[in-house]
């Protein structure tokens, strides 16, 4: 056979089976299939989920029941009995026809550095020694393995080792301080610590090996940290403990076989903020989450053979964990990881990048967008982004100007953009168009997702059946991929999901439906708020705040920031009155608190510290007026008369119009 007719011999026998793997059943082709599937998900969600199930992936043992939900409890199984290994999944089951594919280019931080290609028989082994690792070091099925990881591909990698042997992966985010590093650690007992000498993100070196140590100080549960070598930094190294990663994955055997995983084994743990000072460990097991994240990846960003995908997320968020290791692996994709950011070495990074890779499917997060389109058009045009097909956003509502400006300038009017909401607790995405069949709108994410029974709320727990309308988020039916429970805190779990309605899951997300029935997201209702995507709690920060010296009380509140969708505010009594001198080094150092205690990304853009604080009679700080007066809604504070001393208003009033001239 010439080489020309033996390649496109396998070619066809690689779009065939891609064809089989990628969801043979239920994929979304035009609007009134769209209608006709949602439809059948929601009359008989078990026979749809089970036809999915059944087509798609590769099973070692097939489940009894495909779904139960115990409502007292909250306890929700999908699949169950079903034995898998999700790994499997991802990488041993594409050996034979996609081996010589990429499955993951990793792009540095640096332009000048190499890419890596990583074709799926070298993720093959790279996992499988690194499984061998963990093994020879003591991890077993169960445990827990905190991986605190800059964007190489060792993170992609380890996270995959975990699954194999049935450790659970707790990713924590390169970017968090040492105490939020100790305190995740501890929450999940983790037995090992698997980090970097340091990062590179843009100009900076990240030291995270000394920001490991300190946390390493709290941490009785760390037996051995492994440490992957990325910046030579000169780092402390403690011989009994520390282990370097490439030294003993030198020795390690490229076979490991997959532990067979119950469909409800946990997967992994990840901590997402929650409304008291302790971060909620989200517990994802592993057949729902395996089954939702493929079905969404296939339909949302409708990836064909050959396509290159970029998640531009970390892999520290839900976001990388579902669409940039699992989803996209399930579907046998080439999968994109960018080490650095989107201004490094200047804010052409990303185009440039979509144009060296000839990138298919982009999907970044609003913030992104907006600080790209501060710069000048020049960054833009100077690349040629015709590979692009379908762009998404995801992580926080998107405004109109930011839409139209991905829009024309990235998609030249050609892309759809699939605006997707979910959260670190649904595991994959909810509501979103699918790209060529959902009309899309401005700040719209328009429909749920088949499987996904959205609704409206109002605030007597009354169900707005019609539209147009506005109330609180909820879903009434569990989905495959819904966390399981808050690790180690089944009651938190219960209490904030499922108490403040009736048996449905409450989202935290006010919504409104337009005419048509498609939803826009508004934005969280309750004390956490997204300040670049990021999902912070006020509680954890007002902790942090507290712990200074002066500081007698605070409350935070977020307020409309240009680029950061929202900045923090900070209303703070202090102790004892000072002079303004003093003002300015308080607000420097409680600043430096919060970058120690959670992390850069939560400090407080403006704070103002005040003599008192808006309380209800019952002692309740009513972060609501603050809010408002943040956003110089003044007009719209509501009745104020019921506050315990409704005077302190208009102080809080003079403060920010005061710090705003
Ligand atoms: C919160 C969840 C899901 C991955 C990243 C964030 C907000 C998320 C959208 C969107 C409007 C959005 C919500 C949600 N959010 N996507 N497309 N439109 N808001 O995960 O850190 O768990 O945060 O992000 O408020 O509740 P997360």
């Amino acid at each position: 056979m010439s080489s020309k007719s033996y390649s496109e011999a396998h070619e066809k026998e690689v779009a065939e089976y891609l064809k089989k793997i990628t969801h043979s059943y239920y994929n979304i082709n035009s609007l009134p299939e769209y209608f006709d599937i949602y439809r059948i998900s929601k009359n008989d969600p078990d026979d749809f989920w089970n036809t999915i199930a059944e087509n798609n992936f590769e099973w070692r043992q097939k489940w009894d029941n495909v779904m139960s939900w115990d409502k007292e409890n909250v306890d929700i199984k999908w699949f169950e009995n079903a034995k898998l290994n999700i790994t499997e999944n991802c990488i041993d089951r594409h050996l034979e026809k996609l081996g010589h594919q990429n499955a993951i280019i990793w792009e540095p931080n640096d332009p000048e550095e190499e890419t890596q290609y990583i074709s799926y028989n070298d993720l093959h082994k790279r996992v499988n020694k690194m499984a061998n690792v963990l093994k020879n070091h003591g991890i077993q099925k169960g445990d827990r393995v905190c991986v605190y990881l800059p964007m190489i591909p060792e993170l992609t990698i380890t996270v995959l080792a975990c699954a194999r042997i049935g450790a659970i992966h707790s990713v924590v985010f390169a970017g968090f301080s040492a105490s939020a590093l100790a305190s995740r650690i501890n929450d999940a007992e983790c037995k090992m610590l698997v980090t970097a000498d340091g990062g590179f993100r843009g100009g900076k070196t990240i030291d995270l090996k000394s920001i490991a140590d300190e946390a390493l100080k709290e941490t009785p549960s760390i037996e051995n940290v492994l440490v992957a070598k990325r910046t030579q930094s000169d780092i402390n190294f403690e011989i009994n403990r520390d282990v370097w990663l490439h030294e003993v994955l030198g020795q390690a055997s490229e076979e490991c076989s997959a532990e067979v995983m119950d469909a409800e084994d946990p997967l992994f743990i990840l901590y997402t903020s929650g409304s008291t000072g302790k971060p909620k460990g989200m517990v994802h097991t592993s057949a729902g989450y395996m089954v939702y994240t493929a079905y969404t990846f296939k339909n949302i960003f409708q990836y064909r053979p050959k396509d290159v995908y970029w998640c531009t997320a970390d892999i520290g968020w839900i976001t990388g964990h579902s669409y940039i290791v699992y989803g996209p692996l399930l579907n046998g994709a080439t999968t994109l990881m960018f080490e650095g950011v989107p201004s490094y070495p200047d804010f052409g990074r990303f185009w440039e990048i979509v144009e060296k890779h000839k990138v298919n499917q982009f999907y970044t997060a609003p913030t992104a967008i907006r600080a790209l389109a501060k710069q000048s058009i020049d960054f833009v045009n100077k690349y040629d982004l015709s590979s692009l097909k379908v762009l998404g956003t995801v992580g926080e509502p998107i405004n109109e100007e930011a839409w139209n400006w991905y829009n024309d300038n990235i998609g030249k009017k050609q892309c759809p953009i699939v605006d997707t909401w979910w959260q670190t607790e649904t595991g994959g995405i909810m509501i979103s168009p699918i790209p060529f069949v959902t009309p899309t709108k401005p700040t719209y994410a328009t429909l749920p997702f088949p499987g996904i029974q959205a609704c409206l709320m109002d605030e007597e727990g009354n169900e707005l059946e019609g539209y147009p309308a506005n109330g609180r988020l909820c879903i009434k039916h569990p989905w495959p991929s819904i966390a399981r429970t808050v690790y180690g805190d089944h009651e938190r779990y219960k209490n904030t999901y499922f108490s403040t309605y009736k048996d449905k899951y409450f989202t935290g997300d006010g919504a409104l439906k337009d005419e048509v029935g498609y939803y826009r997201i508004t934005g969280r209702v309750d004390d956490v708020v997204i300040v670049s995507g990021h999902n912070l709690g006020t509680a954890p920060i007002e902790d942090a705040i507290n712990e200074h010296p002066a500081v007698a009380e605070s409350a935070i509140v977020g307020f409309p920031h240009e680029v950061k969708g929202n900045a923090l505010a900070g209303f703070i009594i202090l102790k004892e009155e000072g002079e303004t001198r003093k003002h300015d080094n308080v607000r420097k150092e409680i600043n430096q608190l919060i970058s120690s205690k959670i992390g850069p990304i939560a400090k407080l853009d403006r704070i103002h510290f005040v003599s008192g604080l808006p309380k209800t009679r019952s002692g309740k700080i009513m972060r609501r007026i603050l809010r408002k007066v943040s956003s110089q809604e003044f007009d719209q504070l509501g009745d104020t008369s019921t506050l315990l001393d409704p005077e302190i208003v208009d102080e809080v009033i003079d403060k920010v119009k005061s710090a705003l001239k």
